[in-house]
């Protein structure tokens, strides 16, 4: 590791990170600057010698495979670590959309409007949602039900297994506090020769809880040679920010997308946020997704009602009500008073799925009471899941059922 110390800004990260418009002619002077021909460079790249004059005529835009194998060629200079002066490499990064006082605006006004449902990343956003939530997901239950019974060896050996002998890059989607993350990638370690060829790319879109991730990374990685970056940018705009899909050495390493701790149960899109992955990976990527299994056919939704005992109970858990109350609460001009509720929704993109919705009633002061859907959370059909993610071009390999009753899962999937 070359550095412990506190992560710096980077202002530039690589030309890729912000290509210029006029791409090819950057491509070209590279390409000359190094003296490489058309076919050499085709050769270094993997890729057709057509595509490389495409792209050099601007006929073309590079497409984000394209791109990580333009920037595997060092010669070209398209991607480089920066180091700061006294030569320490910086490690934490920021993508252009990425703004948290936007953001934070944008809640406060959706807060403050008619109601409806609230973007799920909104809930992590202000530093005591984030502490809140840390205290959540730190709690003793839930530590010892779920957290500690991931079956992150056996998970780990599959994906060296299937790493070939390669390089990986792990990149921690929504990573939180980043201990889930961090196990995986001590495991992972454990099973190769030291120096193992792993690094670890933190992404949330949560300050607080990303800075928290960093540093927990950064303690236990760092004595295994481990580097640890983190990226503060919105999982979302995976495939429009080349921050998010290009990494500095990313060639002929196998790529490894990580959403634990029920991340990938929050998407409001599953399919469409996997067709973006999928543009983002090559062939043999991997992804790794933890999450709940449905308890009943979505053919039944009075059985779900009965049988799930998060529906059934018809308000969250206590441990919830904090972090799901609190930016109601803080945010809300004149909020009296929040009640919570639980719904059921089989209205799910990933067949099989449904949703289990905390809407939040808001009494004001002189005002009618709103209506917010604050949090939702889906739980899945194993096989559905399965097919639908296979139908995106993600292959199941294998999947490992945990917690009580075996209720929740790991899948691990296989970009084709
Ligand atoms: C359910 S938590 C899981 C955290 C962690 N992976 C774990 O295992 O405990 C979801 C995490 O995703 C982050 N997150 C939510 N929406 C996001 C987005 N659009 N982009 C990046 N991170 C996001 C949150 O800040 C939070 O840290």
């Amino acid at each position: 590791m070359e550095s412990q110390n506190e992560a710096a800004v980077v202002k530039e990260t690589s030309v890729l990170a912000d290509p210029p418009v006029n791409f090819g002619k950057l491509l070209r002077s590279r390409r000359e600057e190094a003296g490489l021909s058309l076919v050499a460079l085709a050769k270094k790249a993997g890729l057709a010698r057509s595509t490389i004059v495409n792209l050099e005529h601007d006929l073309t835009a590079p497409s984000p495979q394209t791109l990580r194998r333009l920037a595997s060629v060092k010669a070209l200079r398209l991607c480089e670590i920066v180091k700061t002066d006294d030569g320490h490499r910086i490690e934490a990064w920021f993508c252009d959309a990425y703004n948290p006082m936007a953001m934070n605006h944008a809640m406060v006004r959706a807060l403050n409007g008619p109601g409806g449902q609230i973007e799920q990343s909104y809930l992590y956003l202000d530093p005591q949602s984030a502490c809140d939530w840390y205290l959540l997901c730190n709690n003793e239950q839930y530590i010892s039900l779920y957290r500690s019974q991931v079956p992150l060896a056996k998970i780990a050996e599959r994906i060296i297994k299937e790493s070939k002998g390669i390089g990986i890059d792990v990149d921690g989607l929504g990573c939180g506090d980043g201990k889930t993350e961090t196990e995986l990638m001590q495991r992972l370690a454990d099973l190769v020769p030291s120096p193992p060829d792993l690094q670890l790319y933190l992404l949330d879109i949560s300050h607080v809880l990303l800075s928290e991730g960093y540093r927990t990374a950064l303690n236990a990685l760092a004595p295994r040679r481990i580097p640890v970056f983190a990226i503060h940018g919105d999982f979302n705009d995976i495939a429009r920010n080349p921050l998010l899909y290009l990494h500095p050495t990313s060639i002929k390493r196998l790529r490894l997308f990580l959403m634990m701790g029920g991340t990938f149960g929050n998407i409001r899109d599953e399919p469409w946020f996997f067709r973006d992955l999928a543009a983002c990976a090559e062939r043999g990527d991997l992804a790794v997704l933890d999450c709940g299994l449905a308890r009943g056919s979505v053919d039944d939704p009075a059985q779900i009602r009965n049988i799930d005992p998060a529906i059934s109970a018809k308000r969250p858990a206590d441990i919830y009500n904090r972090f799901l109350t609190g930016p109601l609460l803080r945010h809300i001009q004149g909020c009296r008073h929040v009640t919570l509720r639980t719904e059921l929704s089989t209205h799910c993109p990933v067949p099989g799925s449904y949703s289990i919705e905390n809407w939040a009633t808001v009494e004001k002061e002189y005002e009618l009471a709103r209506q917010f859907l604050v949090w939702r959370v889906k739980r899945y059909d194993l096989d559905k899941l399965s097919l639908c993610l296979s139908n995106l071009g993600w292959k199941t390999l294998q999947a490992w059922k945990y917690g009580p009753d075996k209720l929740a899962a790991v899948l691990l999937v296989q970009k084709q």
